[in-house]
């Protein structure tokens, strides 16, 4: 008992003194950059940085010729890292202690790969995965292809290895990636604890080297893609030294067809404004999600969104089970305020109330539903989703889009 008491005094003499430590070296550092909190950032901090408010304060420089300190910035990563997560509980993630999940002290991350297609939710699962502090968000790799869907050839080799690099770190031979994010910063933005220092020298993030070694400090790593389909993900599960786990995120084709009517990249691309693409890519998504789940049962798991968006705080508890991660404290609070009430959405960042995956049923007509539905019909019964008879029943209380589905045969 005695023992326990000394080992929980130590852990809170432990955590004050890093607090001290901390608070200390905000206040006495102040000609230094220091990275803003990521806990902390939030709907306001996002438009700050969009005012170029925070611009203000400095990158850490070498005296002699003003580029950025990249030892300081590595450094205070590691001790921002250790700090946010000295509560963390390691149990959950398989492991003894922070560096067995760090790449530059040999461990090996907890890597997450989330497969979709646009306007899928992506979004709201990607930031959910990324309120857990050291989480490092690849994003989406393959920006530079553009609006097409990978299904095979040409693209599909090529595409596969972008993915495996980059969950292990490895930027060298990558210039194409690096070369379309100079023109497209997004690309590297949505990486917010990688950003928090590019956005004072985009440069930093042309970087290869920089970027790997910045890459290596983080426990986490979380990646979206929505240009490839599951088949191909496979060869991705079969990397043992990747050990990634791969949630497939599906949507009703009707949500996700209303909801890209209002992106303007998607009407010229058939990928992406046929819905007989959509529906055929949703078949061959299910016959792979069943196929794989046999393979790697605890390796894949399949989420609809409605299920997520309807359930967030179950469902992310479910999602976190699988992945190996504990719950934190920061993900609570993304889904307190990101889940409940409606505002007008800033940024990319938006409230997913009760309403949003039905929202489809009082924007689209009803001759636009039923050519989708004729159209997907298949995939549509395949993943649990109800037609609509007729306008009156669409728009109808009696009708729930949603009833089970299996993927076991
Ligand atoms: C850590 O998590 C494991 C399993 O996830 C649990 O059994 C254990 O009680 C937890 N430890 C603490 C200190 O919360
Ligand atoms: C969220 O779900 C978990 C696990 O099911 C539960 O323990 C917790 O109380 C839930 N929290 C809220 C706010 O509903
Ligand atoms: C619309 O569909 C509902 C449910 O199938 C049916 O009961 C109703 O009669 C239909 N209304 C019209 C106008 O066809």
């Amino acid at each position: 008992m005695l023992r326990r008491v000394n080992f929980y005094s130590i852990c809170i003499a432990f955590g004050l003194s890093v607090l001290l430590i901390l608070a200390g070296s905000r206040y006495t550092d102040n000609t230094n950059y220091r990275p803003s909190s990521e806990n902390r950032r939030n709907i306001k901090n996002i438009q700050k940085v969009e005012d170029g408010e925070e611009l203000l304060q400095p990158l850490p420089t070498n005296a002699d010729d003003g580029s950025p300190d990249i030892e300081k910035i590595i450094e205070k990563t590691r001790s921002k890292i250790k700090f946010e997560l000295w509560n963390y509980n390691y149990t959950a993630s398989g492991v003894n202690n922070l560096e067995n999940l760090l790449m530059e002290s040999g461990g090996r991350p907890i890597r997450s790969l989330i497969i979709s297609t646009w306007r899928s939710g992506t979004t709201f699962l990607g930031e959910i995965l990324n309120a857990m502090p050291g989480n490092f968000y690849h994003y989406e790799p393959l920006l530079k292809y553009e609006i097409i869907q990978i299904r095979g050839p040409p693209h599909a080799d090529k595409a596969l290895k972008t993915i495996k690099n980059m969950l292990k770190c490895k930027f060298d031979g990558m210039e194409d990636y690096f070369e379309y994010g100079k023109g497209h910063l997004h690309q590297f933005s949505h990486n917010g604890r990688l950003w928090d220092h590019c956005k004072y020298k985009k440069e930093l993030c042309f970087d290869s080297e920089f970027t790997a070694r910045f890459c290596k400090q983080f426990p986490f790593q979380s990646m979206k893609v929505v240009r490839v389909r599951l088949r191909l993900i496979q060869e991705i599960l079969q990397d043992k030294e990747l050990n990634v786990k791969v949630i497939l995120l599906i949507r009703d084709p009707r949500g996700v067809m209303q909801s890209r009517q209002h992106r303007n990249f998607c009407q010229p691309a058939p990928d992406c404004w046929q819905p007989e693409l959509l529906c055929a890519d949703m078949i061959s998504d299910y016959v792979a999600a069943g196929r794989l789940l046999n393979q790697y049962p605890d390796r894949l798991m399949v989420l609809r969104y409605e299920d997520l968006a309807l359930n967030p705080n179950a469902t992310t508890y479910k999602l976190f089970k699988f992945l190996g991660l504990s719950v934190t404290s920061s993900v609570t609070e993304f889904l307190r305020s990101h889940t409940s009430v409606e505002v007008a959405g800033v940024s990319s960042t938006f409230r997913v109330s009760r309403d949003v995956p039905f929202r489809w049923k009082n924007v689209l007509k009803f001759d636009y539903v039923e050519d989708i539905q004729i159209t997907c019909k298949e995939a549509m019964s395949l993943w649990g989703y109800k037609m609509a008879h007729n306008a009156s029943h669409m728009l109808s209380k009696d009708f729930y889009p949603l009833e089970e589905y299996s993927l076991v045969q």
